[in-house]
């Protein structure tokens, strides 16, 4: 929708064509005008002559006009980023108290300026305690290693009277800039650090919000696209590679994130939990899902097997299939890889009673289960606390019926490769506390699971008598 997009340039020309009308007037006409129809058409053509430098005189005192507030904000900052809640007209400001991100608010009269990474600020006073900021727009600020990797922004003030000319101009229209660099590439990670902070950024703007990407990935966008347009109205923009000036009054830089996977209600305007942020998933798909083939309904409990090949592979996994298939369940085994539609892996959970899956990224497609389902985590040793941090306690958020699983020893391959009286196998956490790459390179690429089945079974059945009063009391 670009009825908002107000050019400047159009103006310019605009200009142009009146000053060529003009001239061609003044060549033909000073007192050569010979009827008084022709004088009516005159007066008629100069009127519009007059219009046409009206408008474009209009169109470039919006300078002017821009210099006011955005209307009809609702009052987010304190949400967002409360030191700076009650910001005034020609101010940066930046919160930076936040353990996991930076945020900070630009008001008046903003130009984007992407060959030098900055936000430009006009001004017209000589404030000279207006200091610049810099910021990097990325949601894991503790993480120092993977922050020097994500550009940063520049938010500078300027002197009113640099020419600096907007092609692209949105008047009512707030900008919210983040990185889609960082750990992107993963999908924990682009839910965890993109897109539920952008919901938690962005949802009490209704859509009328402007997107500004830096490290602007085609695949990123084209994965989340139905998310982003649940999100926004308007089209996204690729910070780095426009050369265009994009003018706001009021901008967003950096995220709000509350917690892994979350959305907590006391910290949005309106209480917003995880279930709006699955709503929006929900209404997200829907154009796509009505359009696949339709599933038969189910008169079993389903049941949906997350499957991983590398490593924490579930190496009985058929068997598992025949046990799940014996107690009652429809059984589908899906391998979400990076290709695969996120629509078509919604539509499989939104109509499952049970998920299971090895921790792992790919367990963060809980989000797509519905609430009130059943969510069972297989946990390899080594692997509890990112386990429960991460996926256990977000499901239980969103009231899932969460079962962790932790695998005995005997049911990991770390036990036939070291012995059970090895520190690996007696002791994960003498490891996983010396830190992350401990965990990372024993537990989480080195590690099979084969499941005790006996054992998983009551798990397992307790999910299927719970799915099937579900799918009863229906
Ligand atoms: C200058 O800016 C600071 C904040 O950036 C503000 O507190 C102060 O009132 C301003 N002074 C003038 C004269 O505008
Ligand atoms: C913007 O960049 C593109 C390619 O980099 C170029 O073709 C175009 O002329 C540029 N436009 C302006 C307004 O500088
Ligand atoms: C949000 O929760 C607070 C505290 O629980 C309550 O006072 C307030 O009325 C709620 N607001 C809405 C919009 O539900
Ligand atoms: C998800 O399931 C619910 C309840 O079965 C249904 O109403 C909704 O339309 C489904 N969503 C999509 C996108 O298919
Ligand atoms: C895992 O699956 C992907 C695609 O589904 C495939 O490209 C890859 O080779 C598989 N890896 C192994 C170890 O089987
Ligand atoms: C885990 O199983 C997969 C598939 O059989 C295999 O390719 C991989 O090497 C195994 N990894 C370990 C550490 O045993």
């Amino acid at each position: 929708m670009v009825q908002y997009h107000r050019l400047i340039k159009k103006g310019e020309k605009l200009r142009v064509a009146v000053q060529q009308g003009s001239s061609g007037n003044a060549t033909g006409g000073g007192g050569y005008l010979k009827s008084a129809k022709q004088r009516i058409l005159s007066i008629i053509f100069l009127s519009f002559l007059c219009c046409c430098y009206f408008f474009s005189f209009s169109s470039f005192s919006l300078i002017d006009a821009f210099s006011k507030e955005v209307e009809g904000l609702v009052p987010y900052e304190q949400f967002i980023a409360p030191l700076c809640s009650g910001l005034s007209y020609g101010t940066i400001c930046c919160d930076r108290t936040g353990f996991r991100s930076d945020i900070c608010i630009m008001k008046g009269d903003i130009r984007t300026h992407s060959t030098s990474s900055s936000l430009f600020l006009f001004t017209s006073s000589q404030n000279k305690s207006k200091t610049p900021e810099k910021i990097k727009p990325y949601t894991r600020k503790w993480e120092t290693s993977v922050m020097k990797t994500v550009q940063e922004l520049n938010l500078v003030y300027r002197d009113q009277h640099h020419n600096n000319i907007c092609d692209v101009k949105y008047h009512n229209i707030p900008a919210v800039f983040f990185s889609t660099g960082g750990y992107t590439g993963n999908v924990y990670h682009e839910f965890n650090e993109g897109i539920i902070p952008l919901f938690i950024t962005s949802h009490h703007f209704n859509k009328k919000v402007v997107f500004i990407i830096v490290e602007y990935r085609n695949w990123w966008v084209s994965k989340y696209r139905d998310i982003l347009s649940e999100l926004s109205d308007y089209p996204l923009v690729d910070f780095n590679s426009e050369n265009r000036t994009f003018c706001f009054k009021e901008a967003i830089v950096g995220l709000k994130i509350h917690n892994e996977l979350s959305v907590d209600p006391s910290l949005t305007l309106g209480n917003k939990t995880i279930l709006d942020f699955r709503n929006v998933l929900d209404r997200a798909y829907w154009p796509r899902i009505r359009g696949l083939i339709q599933e038969p309904g189910l008169s079993k409990p389903k049941l949906v097997i997350i499957s991983r090949n590398g490593s924490r592979k579930v190496l009985n996994e058929n068997l598992l299939v025949d046990l799940a298939e014996e107690i009652g369940f429809f059984v589908e085994v899906l391998r979400p890889d990076k290709t695969t539609e996120l629509a078509k892996i919604y539509r499989s959970l939104n109509s499952s009673d049970v998920m299971i899956g090895v921790h792992g990224a790919a367990m963060t497609h809980f989000l797509f289960l519905k609430p009130r389902t059943v969510f069972i985590q297989i946990i390899p040793l080594g692997t509890e606390w990112a386990a429960e941090t991460y996926y256990g306690e977000p499901a239980k958020k969103m009231r899932l019926n969460y079962i962790g699983y932790k695998i005995k020893p005997e049911e990991s391959s770390l036990y036939d490769e070291y012995g059970e009286d090895d520190p690996i196998i007696r002791d994960p956490r003498s490891f996983t506390r010396k830190g992350w790459d401990y965990t990372k390179k024993i537990y989480l690429e080195r590690q099979n699971v084969t499941l005790d089945l006996k054992r998983f079974s009551k798990p397992l059945s307790r999910a299927y008598k719970f799915s099937k009063q579900v799918v009863n009391s229906h």
